[in-house]
């Protein structure tokens, strides 16, 4: 028993401290009831008991029909209608959240570490272990949770980092980011984490920090973000994420030819309202609803980044942007793909690479197909980028729109 425990179990016995700890008690409770009340008086006209008035009542009136609950909701004691109503538990009893902190056994939880606001996942495989070292280094201890999805297996050799025994491992053999996310970065569980970033791991995070990154993030009022592409990055596939030199923060980009022209007119992407699924970061809210788009069976994300602006919380032009003063280098050192080609190119005949670039084209068509059937279908559902725009309904998600 540490001295904090003992000192709690022998303050009862000081009798003065006691007199005065009842009185102030007392007087809490009191004051308590009385603010309740009066704050669910405020938030819910349909207040009908108060605390002490509930539990007078209990189980008298509980037992024949309803009683109003303290949030308006309506509580029955026949059994089949709790039931019904999914009311088996008492509600202090349920939480229906979770977190990723660590609780190691024999060891008091660190409360501090509790507060940890923001949670980086990579998936990450043992070759990127130098790099995804390096990338950790960037992200203070003090407020992120780290966790690593390993496709390959491999969880042992990363124990030698000092960080790993604070980070969650999850493994499972070649498995995708996206795949990883949608089974273990449930919103449910990672309710209570601000920011959520969720990497590829051969990014060079030189010229990165994630605590300027997260200020700049916040004061931009961004839901949906990601640091720019500096050079030299190997691969570039959306002109949006390559880093603007001139300034903090980019939102749009111009140009007057190509497929797609951007002006300050544009409204969606890619001018606008994009960034790449290479190294995205959420707001809490934006995450749970990318989360729900996110399909099981589509492991390889494509087709997400176009509609990222529905999860963006508002506008996407506004809260969607690319932070070019944090900026980081895609290395496109091997990755999951090339690293399955690797082990393909030892079985001759077989052509991973070629494969997984097929699977990819076909789950973009899959997503596009399962958008427009469920556009089809939900009657209640109205485009919100297209409310004020007559003109664009028949063209495809790649076509500028017109915001007047
Ligand atoms: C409980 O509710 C069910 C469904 O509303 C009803 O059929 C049943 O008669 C009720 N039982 C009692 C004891 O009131
Ligand atoms: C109770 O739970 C079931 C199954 O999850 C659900 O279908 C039903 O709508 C819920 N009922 C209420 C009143 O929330
Ligand atoms: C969890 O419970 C809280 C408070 O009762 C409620 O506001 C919230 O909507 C619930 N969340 C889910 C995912 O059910
Ligand atoms: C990141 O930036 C903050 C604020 O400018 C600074 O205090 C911190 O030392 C930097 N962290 C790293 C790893 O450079
Ligand atoms: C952690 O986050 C808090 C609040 O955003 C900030 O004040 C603090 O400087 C951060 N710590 C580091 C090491 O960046
Ligand atoms: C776009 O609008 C901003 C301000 O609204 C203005 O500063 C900028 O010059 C405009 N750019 C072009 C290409 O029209
Ligand atoms: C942008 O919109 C304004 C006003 O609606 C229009 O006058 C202008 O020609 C448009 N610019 C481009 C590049 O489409
Ligand atoms: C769309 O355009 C038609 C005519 O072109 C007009 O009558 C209608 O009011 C417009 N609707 C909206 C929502 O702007």
């Amino acid at each position: 028993m540490s001295e904090q425990d003992i000192s709690r179990w022998r303050t009862p016995v000081l009798a003065k401290s006691t007199l005065w700890g009842v009185v102030f008690t007392a007087l809490t409770f009191l004051l308590s009831i009385i603010v309740i009340n009066d704050q669910y008086a405020k938030s819910s006209g349909r207040l009908t008991i108060s605390i002490t008035q509930q539990q007078q009542l209990h189980p008298s009136t509980c037992k024949d029909g309803h009683i109003q609950g303290m949030l308006g909701r309506t509580y029955s004691s026949n059994l089949t209608e709790l039931i019904l109503q999914n009311e088996t538990l008492p509600r202090g009893i349920v939480q229906n959240t979770s977190d990723l902190q660590l609780r190691v056994l024999g060891e008091r939880a660190n409360d501090r570490v509790a507060t940890q606001r923001n949670l980086l996942a990579i998936a990450a495989g043992i070759k990127q272990k130098a790099n995804v070292n390096k990338m950790v280094q960037k992200f203070p201890a003090e407020n992120f949770t780290i966790m690593l999805f390993h496709y390959d297996g491999a969880v042992d050799k990363w124990h030698d980092l000092s960080w790993s025994h604070r980070a969650i491992h999850i493994v499972a053999m070649k498995q995708t980011k996206w795949w990883f996310a949608k089974r273990f970065l449930h919103p449910d569980i990672v309710a209570p984490y601000n920011y959520i970033f969720v990497w590829d791991e051969d990014l060079g995070v030189e010229n990165f920090n994630a605590s300027r990154f997260l200020a700049i993030m916040q004061e931009e009022g961004l839901e949906i973000s990601q640091p720019a592409l500096g050079r030299p990055s190997s691969e570039i596939h959306h002109t949006i994420t390559v880093r603007d030199t001139t300034g903090r923060v980019h939102r749009r980009i111009y140009r007057n030819k190509g497929r797609v022209p951007c002006s300050n007119n544009s409204t969606s992407p890619p001018c606008t309202g994009l960034v790449e699924v290479m190294a995205p970061v959420f707001s809490r809210a934006a995450w749970k609803c990318f989360w729900n788009m996110i399909q099981n069976d589509l492991v390889q994300g494509w087709g997400l980044d176009f509609k990222l602006g529905y999860c963006a919380q508002g506008e996407q032009s506004e809260k969607v942007g690319v932070i070019d003063s944090e900026y980081v280098v895609h290395q496109a050192i091997p990755s999951l793909g090339d690293s399955l080609e690797g082990e393909a190119l030892k079985q001759p005949g077989s052509d991973l690479r070629t494969k997984v670039r097929k699977q990819s084209a076909a789950e973009l068509r899959a997503f596009t197909r399962r958008w427009r059937y469920a556009v089809q279908h939900d009657k209640c559902w109205v485009d919100p980028y297209r409310v004020n725009n007559n003109e664009s309904a028949h063209h495809s998600t790649l076509q500028v729109q017109s915001s007047e």
